[in-house]
């Protein structure tokens, strides 16, 4: 069992739901993001549910370089060994490029790839020194092709996650330490709380369970939840650009 995880990004939405369902399968855990006030509220919820459980909770921008892998060192020192890192925190702003809004598609790049390349040297530095430890990658089925519009910016930056996850699945083959990349599909959070209706969006509780599931088996890859995203992820992929267009809204 990997008995201690790392999540970024676990005070809302899917980290914190990963919290709770990592915690009932009895995993310690190691929680970070910028607002302690719900990392604590978190953390007490779930010392309450089990007594004797280890949940420690620390601040941290994921775009303060230095504190990525200052944090990840200090969970490192607190638990022994850190068995897993979940690379979730992120941001879903955007707008059409080339109209204004350079701010806003920057700073979701900078979260969304350099903060999680941050990110996953801190979580590959340990598991080098370890020599074990599982990867997992929290990309979207955006990245399964190229979105248009506010979408443009949020999808390339999921690619490039799930890129890092398969370069290193690449090298690490055969050995162990682990990667995985999940693609998830709309999943309610406070990401899309303004969204009134997306297509097949799933609660956040039945969205994380599926994430939990695939993490838990350490695949490789996994569309969640599988239906319909796996048939959709293939005929976004695949199909010619004017039906695809169809698919993207
Ligand atoms: N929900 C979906 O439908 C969906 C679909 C595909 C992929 N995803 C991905 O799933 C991941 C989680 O998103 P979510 O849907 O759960 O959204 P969310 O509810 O908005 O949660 C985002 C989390 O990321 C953290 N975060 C954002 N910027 C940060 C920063 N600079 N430093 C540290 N933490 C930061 C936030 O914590 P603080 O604000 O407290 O720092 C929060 O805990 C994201 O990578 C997102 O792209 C979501």
């Amino acid at each position: 069992m990997r008995k201690t995880i790392l999540i970024t990004g676990a005070s809302s939405g899917l980290g914190e739901e990963m919290a709770r369902q990592f915690a009932a399968r009895g995993h310690d855990l190691a929680l970070c993001a910028r607002r302690t006030d719900r990392l604590e509220a978190l953390a007490a919820e779930l010392r309450a549910a089990r007594p004797g459980q280890r949940v420690q909770v620390r601040a941290l921008d994921v775009n303060d370089d230095d504190a990525v892998f200052e944090v990840f060192g200090a969970f490192r020192v607190d638990f022994g060994t850190i068995d897993r890192v979940v690379v979730n925190a992120g941001l879903g702003k955007g707008a059409p490029l080339g109209t204004g809004r350079y701010d806003a598609n920057r700073q979701t790049a900078m979260t969304n790839f350099v903060a999680a390349l941050a990110q996953t040297e801190a979580a590959m530095e340990i598991f080098r020194d370890q020599g074990e430890g599982h990867l997992v990658m929290v990309s979207s089925m955006s990245a399964m092709r190229g979105m248009p519009k506010a979408g443009t910016a949020y999808a390339a930056t999921k690619a490039g996650v799930a890129h890092l996850a398969e370069g290193l699945r690449a090298e690490l083959h055969g050995s162990p330490i682990r990667v995985s990349v999940i693609y998830p599909g709309y999943i309610r959070s406070e990401m899309n709380e303004k969204v009134k209706s997306a297509p097949f969006m799933v609660s956040t509780e039945t969205g994380v369970r599926a994430m939990v599931e695939a993490i838990e088996k350490e695949k490789a890859s996994a569309h969640v939840p599988p239906w319909p995203w796996v048939p959709l992820g293939a005929a976004l992929r695949h199909l010619p650009l004017p039906l695809a267009r169809k698919l993207m809204g």
